[in-house]
């Protein structure tokens, strides 16, 4: 199947995404689906949108999304994977740092990815083996090496304690960087990576739709990504560390590994 056309469709679905956000932006009301895990309709409308989009281009494809969309059934090499609207919480209080992503895996793997930032117009995209784009433009990651002289990014759970080892990593890495931030949308994070305007991002809580396009956007960049202990990275396993590729990946993962 054509990847280009396929990543044009993608392409597609994320602007309709994109609009269904900035739509309901002052109109939504939100719920918790569980404590401080909120859900807006936006998220639902763009979810459908997306899959309804995609759906009457590739009927016998496969999808997962967080909002509730699993198509399994059929044989297809293929599955989409989608978060209609990732960063809620910024959504939520109008913060403008949130993204539609959806990246489509074929037989397992990472095939092509699309991240759309609807309040900057940015569409990040990556074919594997192709490279990344930002609106056509090809980008690449970051040269620096050392820790001292980087911005790091993280995402930690979701009202978590003090003594999770997710803070602890998160502090630990604040007293040697140049500067740690947390953001609020990991797919805008891993695409900030990919560019060059951050130097790493990590996090061992998030789950495949927040990572699915994302991870394929920072490879396709120039960067490297494995679990936090450096070994081989899953989009089913919490467990992310992704940064432009050079010394700094080796630095940062051993201070990682070692906080249990
Ligand atoms: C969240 C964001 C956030 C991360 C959370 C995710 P959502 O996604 O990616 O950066 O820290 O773990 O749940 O809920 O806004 O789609
Ligand atoms: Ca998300
Ligand atoms: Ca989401």
């Amino acid at each position: 199947m054509d990847r280009t056309e396929l990543l044009g469709v993608a392409q597609e679905a994320a602007r309709i995404g994109g609009d269904i956000l900035q739509d309901w932006a002052g109109r939504f009301t939100s719920r918790e689906k569980s404590p401080a895990n909120l859900v807006t309709e936006a998220d639902l409308a763009s979810e459908k949108a997306i899959f309804e989009h995609i759906h009457s281009k590739y009927a016998d494809h496969r999808f997962l999304g967080e909002e509730g969309l699993l198509r399994e059934e059929g044989n297809s090499p293929y599955r989409w994977i989608i978060d209609p609207l990732d960063g809620t919480s910024n959504y939520v209080h109008h913060f403008p740092y949130y993204a539609v992503s959806i990246g489509l895996e074929c037989d397992g793997e990472m095939i092509v990815g699309v991240i759309f930032d609807p309040n900057r117009d940015e569409m990040f995209t990556a074919i594997a083996g192709e490279g990344a784009k930002l609106n056509d433009h090809r980008i690449e990651v970051s040269a620096a090496d050392e820790l001292s002289e980087a911005m790091c990014m993280a995402s930690l759970p979701i009202r978590t304690d003090r003594d999770n080892p997710a803070v602890r990593r998160f502090l630990d890495v604040l007293e040697v960087a140049q500067t740690v931030q947390r953001t609020g949308s990991a797919a805008l994070n891993l695409c900030s990576v990919a560019s060059g305007r951050i130097d790493a991002f990590w996090s061992t809580s998030l789950m495949p739709w927040d990572m699915a396009a994302g991870i394929l956007i920072v490879r396709e960049g120039g960067g490297k990504v494995t679990t936090c202990e450096g070994e081989q990275f899953s989009v089913h396993v919490p467990n992310l560390l992704s940064t432009n590729g050079t010394s700094l990946h080796s630095e940062l993962s051993e201070r990682l590994q070692d906080i249990e």
